[in-house]
């Protein structure tokens, strides 16, 4: 336990905030490296690090050399020579843009994480989990949202009573009511994947996939802090993204069903760029919902903005389906008549045909409508389950080199990664208790996503397929999964410790080339929380080299033959990391 000491220390941090400790643990014990050592750490309120080496260590050390070349820093203690090194001492330091800063956390180049408290999440299944306060020990939102049950402090854990901006009530009589809106709604079967723009704490989320929603939950990093945190940590899908100037990182057509409940965004602004990037995401035939003081006030400034709205959302072909109460809800046109009958000059104009419309990384957002590449007479989707394990019509489109149909490679994907999966739930000493929060890293068609849902394990799995490969996103969302595309040479915008597994299967091999594969390793090591796994299936020479890395993070690793025997090509490297503070 901390104690409490009667005058603070002002610490001085490298940003130059001073911060003042009232509280500091006593003679902990500690290990960098092969370096065993006893200190007292001070508690001072960080987000970025986990912990900050002061002064004070440095000076309990006696001589250190320090060589910024090999950015090592050598000292002697007890007569042995301590060498503490970045993992890659090759590596460069780059300055970051503006544009990625938007999007990006920075990068990970060190790898001393030491966590005070254990950091296992709480078992119980959405939508109501508790979360240990340690985990996330931040207070801001509790002082600012608490009055809006968003979300409330119970001694050492935090409490998510299902409140929000909008539904201070909870989310579950708000689902309820936009289920009676509009029926054709009809949760968890024709609306299974949506998107909630500014999420908070993504309580909208949590009730949805209680109704067999998956729900992608997003908003950036800004007053409404550790928001994606928060909701990572209760176990609920979601990510950090902001709409403002660049596309989202997902393809067109992609999500069934987006909301919007009092996100803070000027949907008419700009020519209504920012509602056109909802409408490249949305799904022909999909629905946006959007619960806002302009719906439902009569003061003229919010009247004038419901006009704008209306008149912005009949432009792009958008048909107002159920208004009642502070909730309005569009339905995107399900075939193109309206498009095609649209006086010439009409604005939005429709986007330059041949800009590929699920193209995301670094594209700036235009004020045009995206019409799908493929433009049928009639869209549709299938309900699930059914789209989970059918082959989606956009299959067809992808260029793809193989002696079979595409549909037959589809379907020996699906079957391949059934048996893979059983044989991990069968074979590997996972806790399908523990586990919540997945990243398959390079996800191709979801197989994986797809076979555990097959399986009835209760993960979701967040579906990333690198940039430098084909683009299958489409085939993600169109069975029902979720996913994002990202390139594995930066971080990937989510909090450290915030999943459970990462599953990689191939992906140093596809980017040794381009990346530093330490730095992906790195980066894997700050989002996995303690006691987290990582499964993953290479060659064996790289499954080796990555061994190698693995363990100079610390995680415990073993080296095991797939399905495919010991003759088999492919190895699995199965790792866990294990918390640092258990030695
Ligand atoms: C007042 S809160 C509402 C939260 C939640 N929807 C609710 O009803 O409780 C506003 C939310 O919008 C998010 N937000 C603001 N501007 C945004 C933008 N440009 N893109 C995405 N999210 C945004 C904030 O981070 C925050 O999550």
């Amino acid at each position: 336990m901390p104690v409490t000491t009667p005058h603070p220390l002002h610490v001085e941090v490298a940003s130059a905030h001073s911060f003042p400790s009232t509280q500091r643990y006593q003679q902990l014990s500690y290990r960098i490296g092969d370096f065993f050592g006893q200190a007292d750490f001070h508690i001072i309120p960080l987000t970025r690090y986990d912990l900050i080496l002061g002064a004070g260590w440095f000076a309990s050390l006696g001589a250190v050399t320090v060589d910024l070349q090999l950015q090592t820093l050598t000292f002697s203690h007890d007569g042995t020579q301590h060498i503490f090194s970045s993992i890659d001492s090759r590596q460069d330091y780059q300055l970051i843009s503006g544009k990625q800063f938007i999007r990006s956390l920075p990068k990970a180049h060190c790898a001393a994480i030491l966590s005070v408290q254990p950091v296992q999440p709480i078992a119980d299944a959405p939508p109501l989990p508790q979360v240990w306060y340690n985990n996330v020990p931040h207070t801001r939102l509790v002082a600012d949202k608490g009055g809006q049950n968003w979300i409330a402090i119970a001694k050492d854990k935090f409490k998510f009573p299902g409140g929000g901006t909008q539904f201070a009530h909870g989310a579950d009589q708000y689902l309820d009511q936009m289920s009676q809106m509009l029926p054709d709604l009809k949760f968890g079967t024709h609306v299974r994947v949506a998107l909630d723009i500014g999420c908070g704490v993504a309580s909208w989320g949590a009730y949805l996939l209680a109704r067999g929603v998956l729900t992608l939950s997003i908003a950036p990093k800004d007053v409404h802090e550790n928001q994606i945190q928060f909701a990572l940590e209760r176990g609920i899908p979601a990510m950090i993204a902001v709409l403002a100037t660049h596309r989202l990182l997902y393809p067109s057509q992609a999500f069934d069903l987006i909301h919007c409940s009092r996100c803070r965004i000027e949907w008419t602004r700009d020519d209504g760029v920012l509602l056109l990037e909802v409408d490249r995401v949305l799904k022909a035939g999909g629905y946006f919902a959007w619960a806002a003081q302009p719906v439902y006030k009569h003061e003229e400034s919010n009247q004038r903005t419901w006009l704008d709205m209306e008149d912005l959302a009949t432009r792009m072909c958008w048909k107002l389906v159920a208004k009642q109460g502070y909730i309005a809800i569009w339905q995107k046109p399900i075939d193109k008549s309206c498009y095609s009958n649209r006086l010439p000059g009409a604005l939005p104009t429709l986007c330059d045909i041949n800009e590929d419309p699920d193209s995301v990384w670094y594209v700036t957002l235009k004020a045009c409508i995206t019409l799908p590449r493929n433009n049928p007479d009639k869209f549709f989707w299938l309900d699930y389950p059914a789209r989970l394990d059918n082959p989606p019509v956009r299959l067809q489109s992808l260029h793809i080199d193989a002696i079979a149909s595409k549909n037959e490679v589809f379907e020996a994907d699906r079957r391949y990664w059934i048996e893979i999966v059983q044989g991990y739930l069968r074979g590997l000493s996972l806790k399908i208790e523990d586990i919540r929060n997945v990243m398959d890293m390079r996800a191709c068609y979801g197989g994986f996503a797809a076979a555990l849902a097959d399986q009835k394990v209760d993960w979701w799995v967040m579906n990333v397929v690198p940039i430098s490969g084909i683009n299958t996103l489409p085939i993600i969302y169109d069975r029902g999964l979720i996913g994002v595309a990202h390139d594995w040479c930066e971080p990937f915008d989510t909090y450290p410790r915030t999943y459970d597994l990462l599953h990689v299967h191939g992906l140093f091999t596809l980017e040794q080339d381009r990346c530093n594969i330490a730095h992906i390793i790195l980066e894997m090591d700050r989002i996995l929380r303690p006691g987290g796994w990582v499964l993953i299936r290479e060659s064996m020479a790289m499954a080796l080299s990555v061994e190698v890395l693995a363990k100079s993070v610390r995680w415990k690793t073993h080296l095991l033959d797939t399905e495919n025997g010991p003759f088999g090509k492919d190895k699995l490297l199965s790792c866990q990391k294990v918390p640092w503070h258990g030695f």
